[in-house]
C-alpha cells in the first residue's frame, strides 16, 4: 500500500501481515454469510409473495434434518478454524524466538527510554535491524503505559513493578510511529516516538557510532559490587545468602510459599521487595532496594544477574 493514501497502516512487520490476514479473512467470511442471508431473504420474499403459486407447507422430514445438521456443522467448523488460527497467531506474537535481540524499554511520564544490550541509550527512539526478531523487555517507572506501534500491529501494556515482553520482526527499513496507548496523565497524547528500522549493515554502523560503553551486563557487574550484593551472595561476609550462579530459568522455593521460576520478574521482586520472594530456608537478611535503586540501574543489574545465572561472563 502506498504512503500517500491508505486506510490501513503499512504492514511493516511479520506479525502485521499475519494479523491482517486474520482480519481480512474473517471480514470476507462474514461478508459472504451476510450476502447469502440477504439473497435468501430477498429471494424468499419474492418467491412467496402474496398471491404467488409457489408450493407452500412443510419440507419432507428427512431433508429438513439434513439441512439443519449441515449448516450447523459447517458454521461450527469455520468458527473453530478461525478460533484456532487467531489463537495460533496471537500465541506466536506472545512468545519471542530464543535468538531474539533483547532491548529494554523503560516507560515514564512521559517518555520512552530505550537501553540496548551494548549499553547504548536512547529517548523516544528505538533503532532496530530489519529481518531480525527483536524482543522488548519493558517496565514502567510510574503508571501503566502501553507500547503501541500500529505499523507492526503491536500493542503491549507496560506496567510498574513488573516486566512485560513483546517482540517484532521488521520486514523493511523505515521510520514508524510509536505511541502510548494507555492514558497516563497530562502529556499522554504527546508520549510518542519513532521506531527506526535500519538494514542490518546500517544497524551495525549505527551501533558502532554510539558513544563508548562497557555494555549493560558489565555495568550491572559494577553495580553488583558497589551495591554490596557480592558481599553476601559471593559468601565473603559470612551472611548466608543463596548463590546466584547457574540459577537462571530454574525453579526456586520461596519463603512466601510455592515455587517461582528465576526470571526478570522474580529477580526484580527479590531485589525490590524481598520478603515474599526470598528463597526458602535463608534468613531474612536481604534489605529491600525499593526507592534505592532506579529502574535503569535495575535493568543493568538484572542483565548481569542473568549472565551469572547462565554461568557466563558479562559481555559488552
Ligand atoms: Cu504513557 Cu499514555
Amino acid at each position: 500500500m502506498s504512503d500517500a493514501f491508505s486506510i490501513f497502516p503499512r504492514q511493516a512487520s511479520v506479525q502485521a501481515v499475519r494479523t491482517d490476514l486474520n482480519f481480512f479473512l474473517l471480514l470476507g467470511f462474514s461478508c459472504a454469510i451476510l450476502l447469502l442471508v440477504l439473497c435468501l431473504v430477498i429471494g424468499f420474499a419474492a418467491r412467496y409473495r402474496q398471491g404467488s403459486t409457489a408450493r407452500r407447507g412443510k419440507l419432507p422430514e428427512a431433508l429438513q434434518k439434513e439441512i439443519e445438521i449441515g449448516w450447523t456443522v459447517a458454521t461450527l467448523f469455520f468458527a473453530l478454524f478461525f478460533f484456532w488460527w487467531a489463537s495460533a497467531t496471537l500465541l506466536g506474537q506472545l512468545a519471542p524466538p530464543k535468538n531474539a535481540l533483547e532491548i529494554h524499554v523503560i516507560a515514564k511520564q512521559w517518555m520512552w527510554q530505550v537501553q540496548h544490550p551494548t549499553g547504548a541509550r536512547e529517548i523516544d527512539t528505538l533503532h532496530a535491524p530489519e529481518g531480525v526478531p527483536v524482543k522488548l523487555v519493558m517496565t514502567s517507572q510510574d503508571v501503566i503505559h502501553s507500547f503501541y506501534v500500529p505499523e507492526f500491529r503491536m500493542k503491549q501494556d507496560v506496567l510498574p513493578g513488573r516486566y512485560t515482553e513483546a517482540w517484532f520482526q521488521a520486514r523493511y527499513p523505515g521510520v514508524f510511529h510509536l505511541e502510548c496507548a494507555e492514558y497516563c496523565g497530562t502529556d499522554h497524547a504527546r508520549m510518542g516516538g519513532t521506531v527506526v528500522v535500519l538494514s542490518q549493515a546500517d544497524y551495525a554502523k549505527w551501533v558502532a557510532r554510539q558513544p563508548e560503553s562497557i555494555g549493560l551486563e558489565r555495568e550491572g557487574a559494577a553495580l553488583y559490587v558497589s551495591l554490596g550484593c557480592s558481599r553476601c551472595h559471593e559468601g565473603a561476609s559470612g551472611i548466608s545468602a543463596p548463590s546466584l550462579r547457574g540459577i537462571w530459568g530454574k525453579p526456586v522455593q520461596v519463603a512466601g510459599g510455592g515455587t517461582r521460576t528465576v526470571d526478570e520478574t522474580w529477580l526484580r521482586e527479590a531485589i525490590m521487595t524481598p520478603d515474599a520472594a526470598r528463597v526458602a530456608g535463608f534468613p531474612p537478611e536481604m534489605p529491600g532496594y525499593q526507592g534505592v535503586i532506579s529502574e535503569d540501574d535495575l535493568v543493568r543489574l538484572i542483565a548481569y544477574l542473568k549472565a551469572l545465572g547462565q554461568n557466563r561472563e558479562a559481555q559488552s
